[in-house]
């Protein structure tokens, strides 16, 4: 089979040409990293477990009208999206006190939030990707004022969408991190979340017990990580019935 052309490769997925014009494939990784890369593990089946449940949200998303770069999972590993020109940004929506919100404001883990927080960080690995105000945005031109408004009903949107689902699998969103892409129709612009929505991406917390189902798990040496995002999934409905052991899982297709 010829080799496709990779377009792009990070620390957590690989890009490749897609099969029509406007079209990517997106590959995801076993590679773990945390503390931009200063911490790096391969955590066999974590690529897996994110392409499902990446399209598990996506899709979700899509289907109450929240657009995104998703179009389908091809298989294991992979899954076809949208071209989009990316924002350079992490948008992060907060809703309990947690991570370097957290240690920035002296506000305890776990604290409910009085409404839910909206922050943007400028995506630059050498900088650490730092936090950012909309000033600095609008006078960079990452982005200009009415997408800095989308983008925050956007976040909202997801926010509201990811809170409920995970609600009713015993699951509370704390904190994620959405990325968000331009797609041009002719003269026309609109923005779709784009990149990936994961629990690496997400502080995600028991209700019950508290405990971590997120990438802290590996940030913070909690435990398995592969068997923190099986949980996830399995609650989810994501993962067949019959796979096991969860940790290592043997998902069909
Ligand atoms: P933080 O508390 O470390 O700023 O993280 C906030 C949320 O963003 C959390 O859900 C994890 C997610 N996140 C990423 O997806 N990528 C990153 O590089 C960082 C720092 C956080
Ligand atoms: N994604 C970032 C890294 O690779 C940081 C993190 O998620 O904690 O270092």
């Amino acid at each position: 089979m010829a080799r496709r052309k990779k377009v792009y490769e990070g620390k957590g997925k690989v890009l490749y040409e897609g099969p029509e014009p406007g079209t990517f494939v997106q590959y995801f990784k076993d590679d773990a990293t945390a503390f931009n890369s200063e911490k790096h593990d391969v955590i066999e089946g974590k690529g897996v477990l994110n392409n499902r449940l990446s399209e598990f949200f996506m899709s979700g998303l899509n289907a109450i009208g929240v657009p995104t770069h998703f179009i389908k999972r091809i298989n294991m590993r992979e899954q076809l999206i949208r071209q989009v020109e990316m924002i350079p940004l992490e948008v992060v929506v907060r809703n309990i006190a947690a991570g370097s919100f957290s240690k920035r404001l002296g506000i305890d883990e776990g604290e409910p939030l009085p409404r839910p927080i909206v922050e943007f960080y400028y995506k630059d690995d050498a900088l650490g990707d730092p936090l950012v105000t909309e000033e600095h945005i609008l006078a960079f031109g990452w982005a200009g004022q009415q997408d800095l408004d989308d983008m925050v009903a956007l976040a909202l949107r997801v926010n509201d969408f990811l809170s409920g689902v995970l609600l009713g699998v015993g699951i509370r969103l704390v904190d994620f991190k959405i990325e968000i892409g331009r797609i041009w129709e002719g003269d026309y612009m609109r923005l779709v979340v784009a990149d990936e929505i994961s629990p690496d991406s997400c502080r995600l917390w028991d209700i019950k017990t508290g405990n971590r189902l997120d990438k802290d798990v590996f940030r913070r040496d909690l435990g398995d990580l592969a068997d923190a995002y099986t949980e996830v999934a399995r609650r989810l409905g994501v993962l067949p019935q019959t796979s096991a052991p969860l940790g290592k899982p043997t998902l069909i297709n």
